[in-house]
């Protein structure tokens, strides 16, 4: 019984599947795709710190984030490159041989990066390098247009969702827990503000595939929300 079980197990994930994560900021996408990718035996990435990483460079370099010309010309510029980290599962974004780390999560980053995520260009070839990162499957991507634009035909395609006033609780708990400032009222008119930006956007827009299995984890723990998506991959817990 023990041995068809574990076999069953592995039938399914020799299967070298594609999962996207799509849904707004704060709403637990990197925790829960982590813990997906571990189980699987699967690598995952955080397509948003692409965005980040060339937001910060067009920052550090006085470009100007609306002179779509030059922003997308320095996205051709950099030399990109995608390494797994120690954990062996999250694949980190370097540009030009540097790291994205603590830097692209500043709040003048996050909030100029709404800008620099609706420049065509960008976009475009972001999507290439995407795509060519999970071209030999095994991958969760998370982000905002995974499932809808950059693999429609993904394997299993998550919205993940959850209230702007739970997501601001939480990345309030969280900024308290690394002892660094936090307004919980500021924290949520960001958040709208953010959804706002990348809902209105008129290129490949934040919004639920047709066929996504839509999580509300506003009730739900990290750990319930990757249980129920690995059951739903059919992976046997
Ligand atoms: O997930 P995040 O907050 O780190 O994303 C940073 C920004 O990049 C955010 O404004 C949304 C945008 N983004 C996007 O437009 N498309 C993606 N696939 C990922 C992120």
């Amino acid at each position: 019984m023990l041995k068809k079980r574990t076999k069953s197990k592995r039938q399914v994930f020799r299967k070298r599947l594609i999962i996207a994560i799509d849904g707004p900021a704060g709403v637990g996408k990197s925790t829960v795709g982590q813990s997906v990718a571990k189980r699987l035996g699967y690598r995952f990435i955080n397509t948003g710190e692409m965005f980040r990483a060339l937001t910060w460079r067009a920052l550090e370099e006085g470009l100007d984030l609306q002179d779509q010309k030059a922003v997308f010309h320095l996205a051709r510029r950099l030399k990109w490159a995608f390494k797994p980290a120690a954990d062996g599962v999250v694949l980190r974004t370097f540009v030009d041989g540097q790291a994205a780390g603590a830097h692209i999560r500043s709040e003048r980053v996050s909030v100029s990066t709404s800008v620099v995520a609706a420049n065509p260009g960008v976009r475009r070839l972001l999507c290439r390098l995407q795509r060519r990162l999970g071209r030999r499957g095994g991958i969760v991507m998370e982000g905002r247009d995974i499932a809808t634009h950059v693999f429609p035909k993904a394997d299993f395609k998550f919205y993940l969702d959850a209230s702007a006033a739970e997501r601001a609780r939480r990345r309030h708990r969280q900024l308290k827990t690394l002892g660094l400032p936090a307004d919980l009222r500021r924290i949520h008119a960001a958040i709208k503000a953010r959804d706002l930006d990348n809902m209105r956007r008129k290129l490949n827009p934040l919004r639920q595939a047709q066929d996504s299995i839509v999580i509300d984890s506003t009730q739900l723990t990290m750990r319930e929300v990757a249980q129920q998506m690995l059951r739903r991959i059919g992976f046997s817990l």
